[in-house]
Order: C-alpha cells, then structure tokens, then sequence
C-alpha cells in the first residue's frame, strides 16, 4: 500500500471510529504528519484530556500514553507500536528489584545493567518523610509511589514549589543535576539516564560549534550537566519549539532527538537548524509507522489502561505538579 492510500483509510476510520491521533515531537515524520496535535509528553497526555473523542491513538512510548489513560480514563488509548518503551522509564521499578540488561545501539556498544537490587521503596526507606518527585518518563506505578511529577521544562519549579529543603528526584540523573544546579535545596538523584542525550559529550557541542558558529545552542536537560552548562537554552522539546520560534536567531544547534527537527524546519522557513549529531535518535520512538497506526485502528490494539489502584495516587502526583505549575 503507498503512503497515500495508507493516509486516506487512517483518516477515514479515524472518523468512523471518532478518534484523534496524537504524535510526539520525536515520531517519525509521516507520523508527525498526519497527526491531530504533536507535543511534548505532558502536552499530549493534557491534550488528550479536551477533546471530545471515544479513541486517542497515541504515537509515542508507553509511558506517554499511560499518561493519557491516567487523565482520559474514559477514553479508548491506543499504542500502535508494540514494545515502544522508554529504556529510562524501566530503570526504576517501585517494589520488585530487577536486573536489566540493555543494550543501546550507537551508546558505545555499552551493555548496562542497572538497577543492583534497589526499588523506589527502598529509596524512600533510605530517606523517610523526604518527598518524592517523578520525572514524567516514568511508568504509572512509579507515578503512583510518587509525591509529585515534574516534566522536562517545570522540574526547578516543582522542586522549590515543595515544602521541604531535601527532594528525591528519579530516575533521570542528568535532570536531577539540572534541577540541582538551579535551586538551593538538597537533590537526592536516583541513576537512571536516556541513552540518546547521556551519549553527548563536550567535545562533541563543541564540533557543532565550530561547524556553525553563529548557531544558538540549545539542548534538552536529560542531557549530562556539563553539555547543559554549554547551552543557550535548556527546555523540553516543546520548550525548543517555543524558544527557536521567538529567537531572533537564524541558525541553530538542536540538542536531542532529530525528529524534533521536522516541526522545526516547518514551522521556521527563514531559520536552519541542525542537529547536535546525527545518531540522537531514539529507537521506541521510531517503532510507530503509519502501517501501525492503521493496524491499531482498525483492531483496537494495544489498549493501555491503567487500573484505578494505580490511576488514582498516579494522577494525585499529576494534579500536584499541575497547582505548582
Ligand atoms: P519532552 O517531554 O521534552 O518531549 O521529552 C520526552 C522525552 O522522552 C525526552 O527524551
Ligand atoms: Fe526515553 Fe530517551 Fe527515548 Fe525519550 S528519547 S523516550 S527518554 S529513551
């Protein structure tokens, strides 16, 4: 089936069925495409949330569309592609420690096990009564264990938002050290990491710059601290889009995964952008094809729903964040 015929059934049982498709700023650009709204994790699972639809097909990782089914519990959330999951969001499970073992294409052929016996329990054990504040790139019943949620553009002001001078951050290291740098309290980090961002090294912000040295740099905060230290701007991906829309700036260096750059370059005709490097590029988000997104519409497949045991303290961390923000 060509591109076009896939395009025209998926918009056709897209009506039949009342559904709308939701894509993140990482899917591929078909996908991105021929989607209602694309965003970031929060803005999806928030969008979701407003329209009157029976369906939300979610273009994404699991965690995203967890999100939306712990907001949308009415609603029907579908995850075209199987197995999209986040390897960061596996790094932390709340009771039953588990080894995993990953291997991350282009990550320095690194297998990494992680983590050595260690849940979120036994984190809060360690630290009693110190609040707990998940990053959204976490699993529902993590959210659940959880005091508060942050996303990648509010974390600081989460954290000073709290009524407390020491805040369990989890699972992303790399956000938790920029949060830590931006606020006075104690930041206890849990070790997770995205194997896209965690990759970028100095030297390698560094040959960007050198390659275009009127580029404004800006990057995403999963990446490691001292790539942050080096941009113009640090924020989520919708952040970026926000930010390089209103920059007076004609060239930019784009710090995290490269299907970012497709909105950018269509929503930027007089401006360039570039990515930091080529291999940002996130394998679960790439898994969602128009193929599955037809395939899911027209089996229901696969239905994320999150028991009410779950959605319930889940959203409560949700809702949290949401009244600080
Ligand atoms: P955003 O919420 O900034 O879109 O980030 C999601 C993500 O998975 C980053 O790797
Ligand atoms: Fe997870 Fe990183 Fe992929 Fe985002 S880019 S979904 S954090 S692995």
């Amino acid at each position: 089936m060509s591109l076009d015929e896939l395009r025209e059934k998926i918009l056709k049982l897209k009506q039949k069925k009342n559904a709308v498709i939701l894509a993140h700023n990482y899917q591929r650009d078909e996908v991105q495409e021929i989607a209602d709204f694309t965003g970031d994790s929060l803005e999806l699972s928030r969008r979701a949330s407003t329209y009157d639809c029976d369906v939300i097909v979610f273009c994404g990782v699991n965690f995203m569309a967890e999100s939306a089914s712990i907001l949308s519990p009415d609603k029907t959330v579908l995850l075209p592609a199987m197995e999209a999951d986040c390897p960061m969001a596996d790094m932390i499970t709340v009771d039953k420690p588990r080894i995993l073992r990953m291997n991350f294409p282009g990550y320095n052929d690194v297998t990494y096990e992680y983590p050595e016996k260690f849940t979120l329990r036994d984190m809060k054990k360690r630290y009693p009564g110190v609040p707990v504040v998940s990053y959204v790139n976490t699993t529902a019943d993590v959210k659940a264990e959880s005091d508060y949620c942050c996303t990648s553009s509010n974390g600081v002001k989460i954290v000073d938002g709290i009524d407390s001078d020491r805040v369990i951050c989890v699972p992303d290291r790399n956000l938790a050290a920029w949060i830590a740098k931006n606020t006075k309290k104690e930041i206890i980090t849990w070790d997770g990491f995205c194997h896209v961002h965690d990759r970028i090294r100095q030297v390698d912000v560094v040959a960007a710059k050198s390659a275009h040295p009127a580029a404004v740099f800006v990057a995403h905060p999963e990446c490691r601290l001292d790539v942050c230290e080096m941009a113009d701007h640090v924020t989520s991906t919708s952040g970026m889009l926000r930010y390089c829309w209103e920059s007076d700036a004609k060239e930019f260096i784009i710090g995290t995964e490269t299907g970012l750059l497709y909105r950018l370059r269509l929503e930027n005709s007089g401006k360039r952008f570039y990515p930091l490097r080529n291999d940002m590029l996130c394998p679960n988000m790439k898994k969602t094809s128009l193929r599955s997104v037809l395939f899911a519409l027209e089996n229901n497949t696969q239905v994320i729903k999150v028991p009410e045991e779950i959605r319930v303290p889940a959203k409560r961390a949700l809702d949290r964040m949401l009244e600080i923000a």
